[in-house]
């Protein structure tokens, strides 16, 4: 379903809920008044929309994953993707220390797969795992989630709002982090680029230009002589965001995990109205204007800007390629075998969960995993069928 002027009902939510989205409205419309110009830029929006406190989307305390919420990501709808993550992990630190650093865990099910993956097979002192974790909700929903999981590697499970300062070795995962980054929004008129940001029109958030905005030299390169009317996004944060990462990230490997294009396909030109999506009870949709606080907001990475930054932060590019090939890179074969034991209704119910998580129509192809590296150099049996040539 893709269709800016659809409304579909609220009428699910509750009071307290629809009372959340109306402070929120209001907040976000107070900022817009407190401009010169009524307009912020749509990150802004974004920025609160998502996060605001007490308010915003991952923030509120509504339930976001799975079946009852909104979306179900990879590590939610199953043991599979966890524990194919757990066996790259494994491979790089060759099975001796093992310390993963995880970003935006969402409901905790990626470190729960992960913790059960590793239990038995190493003991406590040698294994640790951080969360890091901009939603208070969230991370209290994580711990609760994790305090269920019979087994001592629970206790060397850390929480952090952001970056640690301590030097990391280990590998460090973001699955479905950088889609859920504020980004910019950019088009073409007048044979000029502009900015879309966002005004109030007293009832309704609307799209409006923003004008003398800074354009990122990117947009500015990709988006010249490009047809009138088309749009795309772009996440500044993605910089600094690897900026920081290298300022504690020693030695190691980050697994970037999420939708996306290359450069090439990001900005195709088939594709003239961005990837902006909205999912609210796993309706998705393309108007952010709905729902304040209360649907996802997100965009597809650009990989190949995604490396860009990497590499200008210091990381070295070591791996890309689709989920569908990480998986089996990382015997997904065998953990359907070992985990149906035989039973041939787990056998169908893991089946199915594969067949989600590789096939090209479902998440197999539209998904990619990418490797950054810093002062480690390692084979990696998810990156055998490596496409960092693709990136460009
Ligand atoms: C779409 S959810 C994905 C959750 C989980 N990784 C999964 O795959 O189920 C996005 C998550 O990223 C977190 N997040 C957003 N920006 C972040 C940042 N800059 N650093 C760390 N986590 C962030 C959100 O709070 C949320 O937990």
């Amino acid at each position: 379903m893709k269709n800016s002027d659809q409304t579909f009902s609220l009428q699910d939510i509750s009071p307290k809920g629809l009372e959340r989205s109306r402070k929120l409205t209001k907040l976000i419309a107070s900022e817009i008044r407190a401009t010169n110009q009524q307009v912020i830029s749509f990150d802004r929006f974004m920025s609160l929309a998502l996060y605001a406190d007490s308010l915003g989307y991952y923030v509120s305390g509504r339930e976001i994953f799975g079946a009852k919420g909104d979306f179900v990501t990879a590590p939610e709808s199953g043991d599979l993707f966890g524990f194919c993550v757990a066996e790259q992990c494994a491979e790089i630190l060759d099975w001796n220390d093992i310390a993963i650093t995880e970003f935006g865990a969402g409901s905790g099910a990626l470190a729960d797969t992960i913790i059960r993956y590793f239990d038995g097979k190493i003991s406590p002192k040698n294994f640790n795992y951080y969360i890091i974790e901009p939603s208070p909700y969230l991370s209290k929903r994580q711990k609760m989630r994790l305090s269920k999981i019979n087994s001592q590697l629970v206790e060397k499970v850390k929480w952090r709002v952001t970056f640690p300062n301590e030097g990391f070795f280990g590998v460090a995962i973001a699955n479905e982090v950088f889609d859920a980054m504020p980004a910019r929004r950019f088009t073409i008129r007048h044979g000029e680029i502009q900015e879309l940001g966002v005004a109030y029109d007293g009832e309704n958030f609307v799209w409006r230009l923003k004008e003398s905005s800074v354009i990122p030299d990117l947009i500015r390169d990709r988006m010249m002589n490009y047809p009138e009317g088309y749009i795309a996004e772009h996440i500044e944060g993605q910089i600094t965001w690897f900026e920081q990462l290298k300022k504690f990230f020693n030695s190691g490997v980050l697994l970037v995990a999420d939708y996306g294009y290359v450069d090439k396909e990001f900005f195709h030109l088939d594709r003239c109205d961005g990837t902006l999506r909205c999912y609210f009870q796993h309706h998705v949709h393309d108007n952010p204007f709905l729902a304040i606080g209360l649907q996802d907001i997100t965009t597809s990475v650009n990989f190949s800007y995604l490396a860009e930054c990497a590499l200008s932060a210091g990381f070295r590019v070591d791996g890309f390629t689709s989920q569908a090939k990480f998986l089996i890179g990382n015997k997904l074969d065998d953990k359907i075998a070992a985990l149906s034991r035989g039973d041939s209704i787990d056998a169908y119910r893991l089946a199915q969960e594969a067949k989600r998580l590789i096939l090209p129509t479902h998440m197999g192809e539209s998904f990619k995993f990418m490797a950054c590296s810093n002062g480690i150099d390692k084979t990696m049996s998810g990156f055998v069928d490596n496409e960092r040539f693709r990136l460009g």
